[in-house]
C-alpha cells in the first residue's frame, strides 16, 4: 500500500511540475501510459492468487483514480492560466476616452451664400450656375462690353492658354455671363414649347426670368479688401413690365432680411456698367452698431441694356428688367465685422471655427 501512496504522490508532484499541456501529457504517460507505473503494477498482479488479486486490484484502482483526478485538476489549472495570460495580453482599456474627429462646419462665405439663396428663393428666384472658365463672348461681348474696355486687358483679367474668343479663354471676372447663359436657355425652352422656331428675337409670351447666380469669380487684384478669387452673386429679373422700382423693392427687402435690420437705409448711386442703362451702385447704411452712419457699397445694378436683352434672344421692345451683382464676401465681412478679406481664404481653423 505504501508503494501505491508513493506512486500517487510522485504522480502529483510530476503533474505539479509540468507547466505546459505537453509537459503534462508526458508526465501522464509515466504513470497511466502503456508502460506507465500503474499499468506495470496491474500486469504484476497476474501471478497472484485470486484473493490477493482482488484486494490489490481495488487498491490500484483507487490509486489510478487519484492520479486521474490530479491530472484533470492540473489540466484545468493550466488551461485557466493560459486563458488568463491571453486575456491580459489582449486587454483593452475601455475607459480611455475615444479619439474623436473634429466636427466640420460651413465656411462663413458658404453660410452667406445659403442665406442669399434662401432669401431670394422666398421671393421666387431660381438659382443658376455657369462655368468658371468662360468665353470672351459670354464674359464681355454679349454683355455689351466694348473691345477697348479696360476690364478686357491682361492687367485686369486672367486669360488661359489655348482659348479663342468663342472657346473658353478666361477666368470669368464676374457672374454676369450666367445672366446670358441662363436667359438663352430659358428663351429656347419656351420657344420650343410654343413651337415658335428659333429665328429672330422672341416677342411672344413666356414666364418671367427670375434668377440668382452665385459663384467664384477672378480678377488680377490683391489687398485687404480684394482677393484674386472672390465671390459674386448675380441677380436677374426680366419680364414685360419689370422696372427700377422693382429692383429697389427687391434689393431693399433682401438687405433688411439679410442683415436683420429693419431700419437699414439703401442708396442707389448713379454709375456706369456697359450691360445696364441706367446703372447704379447700391450702398447701405446701418443705423446702429459699429458701422452705423457710414455708406457701404454692396452691389452694382441697373436696368438691363437693350443690347444685352437682344443677346438673350429677346425683343428689347417687349422685354425689360434689371440685374444686380453683389459681393457675398463683402456681405460676410459686414455681417460679422471682419476687416481683412484674406482671412476667409487662409483656411485657418482658429478663424473659421468662430462662425460655427
Ligand atoms: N458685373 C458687375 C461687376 O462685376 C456687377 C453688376 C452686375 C452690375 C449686374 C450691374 C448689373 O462689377
Amino acid at each position: 500500500m505504501n508503494d501505491l501512496n508513493t506512486v500517487v504522490e510522485s504522480a502529483k508532484a510530476a503533474f505539479a511540475q509540468a507547466t505546459t499541456p505537453a509537459d503534462l501529457e508526458n508526465a501522464k504517460a509515466l504513470f497511466l501510459g502503456k508502460s506507465g507505473r500503474i499499468t506495470e503494477l496491474m500486469k504484476g498482479m497476474a501471478a497472484l492468487p485470486v484473493e490477493q488479486k482482488k484486494s490489490l486490484g481495488a487498491a490500484i484502482n483507487l490509486a489510478k483514480q487519484a492520479i486521474e483526478a490530479a491530472l484533470n485538476a492540473r489540466r484545468q489549472a493550466l488551461a485557466d492560466a493560459q486563458l488568463q495570460a491571453q486575456l491580459q495580453a489582449e486587454a483593452l482599456d475601455v475607459t480611455l476616452p475615444g479619439r474623436q474627429r473634429g466636427q466640420g462646419g460651413l465656411h462663413p462665405v458658404s453660410i452667406t451664400l445659403e442665406r442669399i439663396e434662401a432669401i431670394f428663393g422666398s421671393m421666387g428666384f431660381e438659382v443658376a450656375q455657369g462655368p468658371e472658365i468662360e468665353t470672351d463672348w459670354f464674359n464681355f461681348t454679349a454683355l455689351n462690353t466694348p473691345e477697348d474696355h479696360p476690364a478686357r486687358s491682361m492687367h485686369d483679367t486672367f486669360y488661359v492658354e489655348g482659348g479663342t474668343a468663342t472657346a473658353p479663354n478666361l477666368l470669368r471676372t464676374h457672374t454676369s455671363p450666367i445672366q446670358i447663359r441662363h436667359a438663352v436657355q430659358h428663351v429656347k425652352k419656351h420657344r420650343d414649347a410654343l413651337g415658335a422656331g428659333s429665328d429672330g428675337l422672341f416677342s411672344g409670351t413666356m414666364p418671367e426670368i427670375r434668377v440668382i447666380a452665385p459663384g467664384r469669380t477672378y480678377r488680377v487684384d490683391s489687398d485687404a479688401t480684394h482677393s484674386p478669387m472672390f465671390h459674386q452673386c448675380e441677380g436677374l429679373w426680366i419680364g414685360e413690365n419689370v422696372s427700377f422700382k422693382d429692383l429697389k423693392f427687391v434689393f431693399t427687402d433682401f438687405c433688411r432680411i439679410f442683415f436683420e435690420s429693419n431700419d437699414l437705409m439703401l442708396r442707389f448711386r448713379p454709375s456706369f456698367f456697359p450691360f445696364t442703362e441706367p446703372s447704379a451702385e447700391i450702398d447701405i447704411q446701418f443705423q446702429s452698431g459699429p458701422l452705423a452712419g457710414r455708406w457701404l457699397e454692396v452691389a452694382g445694378s441697373g436696368q438691363v441694356h437693350p443690347n444685352v436683352v437682344s443677346n438673350m434672344g429677346l425683343d428689347p421692345e417687349k422685354f425689360i428688367g434689371f440685374a444686380f451683382g453683389m459681393g457675398p464676401d463683402r456681405l460676410t465681412m459686414l455681417r460679422y465685422g471682419v476687416s481683412d478679406l484674406r482671412l476667409f481664404f487662409d483656411s485657418d481653423i482658429r478663424f473659421l471655427s468662430q462662425f460655427q
